[in-house]
């Protein structure tokens, strides 16, 4: 895999975004008025065609696509790059009423209407055939453009469809995972259970909203089975337009969200060259602070990086403004979105893009942020951060291909996700799996330790420390792994529900943490007690290497027997007092720390300080305002040092204001250069 996002270094950080030129063809004026808005503001991307297939096939069988290569001409004459997408994300009207099983059934099998978008089955061979010839046709007309740069495969892929069609898929789907072997499927998925066995495949039923909820194991291979569909439908996509462009050379990404729950992303990753993903955190919303949020949005940039190991990703969308989908739409202060911008720079981004270059005149988007809004002109707070955010791109390029280098792991599965939320027991609103590692990985941010998020599935070398929240669901293999880890050197803190059951969701015999990690913890732990928020109880630390004061404790709370491990803490309140709660065990030539209870993520940072040290990894000791990242190869690194607090912070003798920034840039050679970058 290269570690150029584009394949090949382009020689410049890509700075863009959405445009829809199809929705102002009428407008040549405004057409042209875009190109010399784009380059005052320094942008040299257009992303095009995420939703054109009405105009591409206004009627069925008859095509258009010369308005889409005079665009990338004009663009590419003024040396602005095109990223084009494949239209699936959304379908003409004509499509829908001659051929209903293109659109989605929900989970009551109720099929959909026309309209809206991203509601299209997977399943559908009318849908795969109409999409393969869309495809088709856009490959060959300007799939050999010198302007094309990358295509974009649809459109954040997400949902679900219960047709028919979906329901046999599945059938086959399971057929192939179990070998055809049903008595396999009943022993796996615990089918004596409430009468649920089944005599053959073709018995199986999708999870209905009103059917079938009870199998966990079922629930669980839907939600595989359908992530499969998506990178199934991704991989046809991506052998179309590759087929008929003949343009192997040309990378291919589809936009990511986040946790989006619906997909595991990881297995979607393996079907494209480079992440890329989109980005809207809730700035100045009325629960944190603007520093929580940056932090969470850093831990989201390492969730995606990590998708694809040792490449930056892409910001394929953001708003330089504001957007319209939230409970309240607030604008992004003065100086947030260039802060926003370097962060995922900082973070190992090669790009910034936006939805959207202009804003659209009509429609459901007409007051979603954009670079140019209806005004028009250049002459607009948004638009002039934008044009500045161009400008320190441009000073930035060359740290286009450089990488990070993370000494730490956070583990985050989606199917582990999939299971905790699934499950019966513990409280109906406080798992918070994904706020829980996002937690561990802001503590590591605080003290100056850049961390990576990775699965359990993941090759854990160059890791010194893995952190494992919750690790609910445990495949033996990647127990096996966490003790080859372990016994060669590697430190992992575990915590409170790890181990509990298997990829089936079959629980682990003979104490958990199963599959054997109960001898790399030196601990079992028998009882899981789940709190009301009024319910109070701390761990109090007992071994002062680790720190002093009690950590609060809420939600969960282990009561755990221990066998051969050294107990750091205690707990102090109700009948499971004085037993232990923090643990530690040498296990061949590392240490496995246990943590059988949640505690507030700030209790546990001299904790987390003591673990870093044993396991010799340097944090970087900035200010607890500072956000801090660096990216670096043979010939340079940059330190990158964000103001995130309310208070002015000097750094290396630079007194950096709230949500300025500092960028040193160190040379091979000893040169080193200093950009502060202002609100
Ligand atoms: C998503 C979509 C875009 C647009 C934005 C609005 O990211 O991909 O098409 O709808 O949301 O924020
Ligand atoms: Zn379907």
């Amino acid at each position: 895999m290269s570690k150029y996002i584009f394949g090949r270094p382009i020689g410049k950080l890509i700075h863009g975004g959405d445009y829809n030129p199809e929705q102002w063809l009428d407008r040549p004026d405004i057409l042209k008025a875009d190109i010399e808005l784009m380059k005052k503001a320094g942008i040299n991307e257009a992303t095009l065609g995420v939703f054109s297939w009405s105009v591409y096939e206004p009627r069925e069988g008859e095509f258009h696509f010369e308005w889409l290569k005079e665009v990338m001409d004009r663009l590419y004459e003024n040396e602005i790059y095109s990223i084009v997408a494949t239209p699936s994300g959304a379908r003409p009207a004509w499509m829908d009423l001659k051929y209903p099983e293109v659109m989605r059934v929900d989970g009551m099998g109720i099929r959909n209407r026309h309209g809206m978008r991203h509601n299209h089955c997977l399943s559908s061979e009318v849908f795969r055939e109409k999409i393969g010839i869309i495809d088709r046709k856009l490959a060959e007309s300007i799939g050999s453009h010198p302007g094309l740069l990358m295509w974009h495969i649809s459109n954040e892929f997400g949902g679900e469809c219960f047709c028919d069609n979906c329901k046999n898929r599945f059938r086959e789907y399971l057929r192939v995972k179990f070998n055809n072997d049903i008595e396999e499927l009943n022993r796996q998925w615990w089918t004596t259970f409430w009468s649920a066995r089944y005599e053959s495949f073709d018995e199986i039923e999708p999870p209905y909203d009103n059917g079938q909820r009870a199998v966990m194991g079922l629930n669980l291979e839907w939600k595989r089975f359908t992530t499969w569909n998506f990178a199934d439908f991704a991989a046809f996509e991506i052998d179309t337009v590759r087929k008929y462009s003949g343009r192997y050379d040309i990378p291919v990404t589809t936009n990511m969200m986040k946790q989006y729950d619906g997909i595991d992303y990881r297995v979607l990753a393996k079907q494209i060259d480079t992440i890329s993903w989109d980005s809207y955190p809730e700035f100045h919303n009325d629960r944190e602070s603007y520093a929580d949020t940056m932090r969470e949005s850093a831990f989201d940039h390492a969730l995606m990086r990590g998708l694809k190991r040792g490449q930056p990703f892409m910001l394929m969308e953001s708003t330089p403004g504001v957007v319209n989908w939230m409970e309240y739409n607030k604008l992004r202060r003065p100086g947030v979105h260039i802060q926003f911008s370097l962060q995922a720079l900082a973070s190992g981004s090669d790009t910034v893009q936006y939805f959207q270059f202009r804003k659209s005149r009509g429609s459901a988007e007409q007051f979603h942020g954009g670079v140019v809004d209806h005004v028009g002109t250049d002459d607009t707070r948004v638009f002039r951060e934008v044009a500045r955010t161009g400008a320190m791109m441009k000073e930035l390029s060359d740290i286009e291909g450089t990488l990070w280098n993370a000494k730490a792991a956070v583990l985050f599965d989606w199917d582990n996700w999939w299971a905790i939320e699934g499950t019966g027991g513990f409280a109906k609103t406080t798992r918070n799996y994904p706020q829980t590692c996002i937690g561990y990985w802001k503590m590591l941010s605080e003290l100056g330790v850049e961390a990576d998020v990775i699965s359990a599935e993941d090759p854990f070398d160059g890791y010194s420390l893995i952190i494992a929240p919750m690790m609910f669901l445990l495949r033996e293999e990647a127990a096996d792994k966490i003790k080859e880890y372990v016994s060669c050197g590697g430190t992992i803190l575990g915590t409170y529900m790890m181990g509990y059951i298997n990829e089936n969701c079959l629980c682990h015999l003979g104490g958990f943490p199963g599959a054997g990690l109960s001898d790399v913890f030196g601990i079992i732990s028998e009882e899981i007690d789940t709190l009301y928020p009024t319910d109070t109880n701390a761990i109090r630390i007992t071994d002062d290497r680790f720190g002093k004061s009690d950590w609060t404790v809420k939600d969960y709370a282990e009561v755990i027997k221990v066998k051969d491990a050294n107990i750091i803490g205690v707990y102090t309140q109700d009948y499971y007092r004085d037993l232990a709660a923090l643990t530690y065990k040498e296990y061949g030539k590392g240490v496995a720390y246990y943590q059988a209870a949640r505690c507030n993520p700030e209790d546990i940072r001299e904790f987390l300080g003591a673990v870093l040290d044993a396991a010799g990894i340097e944090a970087k000791d900035v200010p607890k305002g500072i956000e801090y990242h660096r990216r670096r190869d043979d010939e340079k690194s940059y330190d990158f040092y964000l103001n995130i607090s309310d208070d002015t912070i000097t750094i290396e003798g630079c007194e950096l204001a709230p949500k300025e920034s500092l960028v040193v840039r160190t040379g091979a050679d000893g040169s080193v250069r200093h950009m502060r970058v202002t609100v």
